[in-house]
């Protein structure tokens, strides 16, 4: 089901050569996934956190049509309701789908962060952006002490950029 659910975030996906969307969720996918497995969460959540990091950043390139560009509060906003769209296909609960919408309209929302996918998903996402930004190691410190909270996340943020 997540793999099905890939290929139809990559089959969503326009435009991808400029700005390279489907590398990113991918990637994030990828790392959420990891940390979730290693961080033992439960078999629903770590579903849930999966299909979130492929689905994350879903409105993007609607707000750089929109909008010019895809600030995280406009992300937030918009999201949730592509996410359903996308969703609607597949056999999953109210309450999944829900979580999902949440999760994906607040993932640049760094305070109140209530549950372990919410944090893997915030790690996860951090881990692809400090690289595609191209982020100074002050930048990345910060964060770490700022958000990130998982012993994996934490390793892995520390030893892929030299911390
Ligand atoms: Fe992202």
């Amino acid at each position: 089901m997540i793999e099905e659910i890939e290929k139809a975030m990559i089959l969503y996906t326009k435009g991808n050569k400029i700005k390279h969307d489907v590398a990113h969720f991918l990637k994030v996918h990828q790392y959420a996934r990891l940390i979730g497995r290693l961080e033992h969460l439960e078999k629903r959540e770590q579903d849930i956190l999966e299909v979130a990091a492929i689905v994350h950043d879903i409105a993007c390139p609607m707000c750089r049509e929109k909008y010019g560009h895809c600030a995280g509060n406009l992300q937030e906003k918009e999201g949730p309701a592509l996410v359903k769209e996308v969703l609607k296909g597949f056999p999953l609960d109210h309450a999944f789908v829900e979580r999902v919408c949440y999760l994906v309209g607040h993932h640049h929302t760094y305070q109140d962060v209530n549950g372990l996918d919410y944090q893997i998903l915030l790690e996860a996402d951090f881990l692809v952006n400090a690289d595609e930004s191209n982020l100074k190691k002050e930048a990345i410190e910060k964060m770490k002490i700022n958000v990130f909270k998982t012993k994996t996340g934490k390793e892995l943020l520390n030893h892929i950029y030299e911390l």
